[in-house]
């Protein structure tokens, strides 16, 4: 693209920006959303799903991805997408070492698949972009997970549209179960010392439907005004004066979180994305990027009567924020998410153990392959009109946005599904290196295997990033070396993705795909 171009589309992009009132007249505010008192509604509790017991041992689970109504947001109606209901999806509690049948039927009105993120499974089980499921049709998924126990989650993975069905509404959490949390004396009572926290944002019209890509600025990650908490807006959950487990996922398509509470309050990361850490980790502030999580603990012990604030901060990492603020409405970069309200203990209480997990040791190696994080050719001339090509499919006529444009890259390659960027041999233990040498943040993910995290700008990781990990995150600038074992298989009609986990740079190019053979 010459330069003029770029210059031309840069003007366009903020006229579309400045004179965003336009865009954003459409969307309501906080007082026609009619959000009376915050923190009015419970937190939505995802139901666990156990599996039905099979003659032959194996435990059978149904999802149907479909649509519904909900109130995200006190006050308004919107269409949604959702697993076996209208939002969001059952908690599968998948125990270690049991061989499950995932029954995944599709009753929306596109082709959609569902990934299991962050587990061991094979490429063909993996619901990557190249397990399609069409409209009306059940795919079985089956595969025995042999990792330690953590907090996994599925959502869909079709291409150029993973962003979209995310948005729409579509993830649930996996949890492993290798019993782990019991033996330590973790909390672990679903909804009352352990509870889970799928964390996202959302932007709405007047109507209530999902707004999707309706600025340019959202082809750079796709950012709402309005954050959820298991998809409800400010709720508040009670909780017993005890040890509280709080299971943090970060569903959002492109939100940075940098979660802590409303009294500065130290509490205990126990867990990464894959597994427990060694040691309990003391922080006042944590920060996830898209798909990280982590299980924390927090000691209300001697709060029975009071109440407490789960806030989300502005991260200074997010280099992107204040371009996001000017274009459109992405949010306040303080944010109350989640009341929580100290009742009476409950018996039995939880405690917070010294020792967690045995994790083998990791020291720095030279990494095998590398990628680059590019800067996209000419952001610019594919920003400019994100509504130019406007498929209302999504729930409500939501638009399915703009996926599949060539804008974001790794090491120069834009996804593409029949090309293999790289083989592994299965049983390798590799080291990889990831660059972002753009003034972006991106959120590196693997399929099919946990890493560890070697070393971020050649010094150590922090203490909560030296456990298992599926998703490494990186501020601008940043380089990380992280090392796997690769003991599933990937033909080449079912490879496993490596990609950026901003759901619109994955979208739109930001993916590789590679077999273990
Ligand atoms: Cu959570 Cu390839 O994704
Ligand atoms: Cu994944
Ligand atoms: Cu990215």
């Amino acid at each position: 693209m010459p330069d003029g171009g770029r210059r031309r589309c840069l003007k366009t992009l903020v006229a579309t920006g400045l004179g965003g009132a336009g865009l954003l007249r459409t969307l309501p505010t906080r007082a026609q959303a009619g959000a009376p008192a915050r923190f009015d509604r419970t937190l939505p509790l995802p139901a666990l799903l156990h599996g039905q017991p099979q003659d032959d041992g194996t435990l059978a689970y149904a999802l149907h991805a479909g649509g519904g109504m909900s109130e995200l947001v006190a006050g308004l109606r919107t269409p949604t997408w959702g697993y076996n209901g209208a939002v969001l999806g059952p908690a599968l509690v998948i125990p270690r070492g049991r061989p499950v049948d995932i029954a995944v039927t599709n009753g929306l009105p596109q082709g959609t698949t569902v990934h299991w993120h962050g587990a061991h499974v094979p490429g063909e089980m993996d619901g990557g972009p190249h397990n399609e499921i069409t409209p009306g049709a059940t795919w079985h998924a089956r595969f025995t997970l042999e990792q330690p126990g953590a907090t996994l989650w599925y959502h869909p993975h079709p291409m150029s549209r993973t962003g979209a069905q995310v948005y729409a509404g579509l993830a649930g959490l996996l949890l492993v179960d290798d019993g782990a949390d019991r033996r330590l004396g973790l909390p672990h009572t679903w909804g009352v010392d352990d509870i889970p926290l799928i964390l996202q944002d959302r932007r709405l019209a007047t109507d209530g439907s999902l707004v999707y890509m309706s600025s340019p600025i959202d082809l750079m990650g796709m950012q709402g005004n309005r954050l959820l908490v298991n998809g409800r807006e400010q709720p508040h959950v009670n909780v017993p004066a005890q040890w509280v487990r709080l299971r943090l996922v970060n569903g959002a398509n492109r939100r940075i979180y940098n979660l802590g509470f409303s009294d500065g309050r130290v509490f205990y990361v126990v867990a990464s994305d894959a597994g427990l850490l060694a040691h309990p980790v003391a922080l006042e502030r944590l920060r996830l990027y898209p798909a990280e999580r982590a299980e924390v603990l927090v000691d209300l012990r001697s709060e029975q009567g009071r109440t407490l604030l789960l806030q989300n901060h502005a991260d200074s990492s997010d280099a992107m924020m204040p371009l996001f603020g000017r274009m459109a409405d992405a949010g306040p970069t303080q944010a109350d998410l989640l009341q929580l309200r100290v009742a009476s203990p409950t018996a039995p209480g939880g405690r917070l153990p010294d020792t967690l997990a045995t994790l083998p040791q990791v020291a720095d190696a030279t990494p095998l392959r590398s990628f680059n994080f590019d800067m996209m050719l000419d952001p610019f001339d594919h920003m400019t009109g994100p509504g130019a090509d406007p498929d209302r499919s999504g729930p409500g006529g939501m638009s399915m946005g703009v996926g599949g444009r060539p804008v974001f890259s790794i090491n120069g390659q834009f996804m593409d599904m029949a090309v293999i960027n790289h083989r592994v041999r299965l049983g390798a233990t590799e080291t990889w290196e990831v660059r972002n040498t753009v003034l972006m943040p991106h959120s590196f993910h693997v399929h099919g295997t946990s890493f560890r995290i070697l070393s971020r700008n050649g010094g150590q990781p922090p203490q909560e990033e030296r456990g298992w990990k599926d998703v490494v995150a990186l501020a601008p600038g940043e380089t990380a070396r992280i090392q796997m074992r690769f003991d599933q298989l990937a033909d080449p009609g079912h490879p496993y993705m490596y990609h950026c986990h901003m759901l619109e740079h994955e979208d739109n190019g930001m993916m590789g795909q590679f077999t273990v053979t």
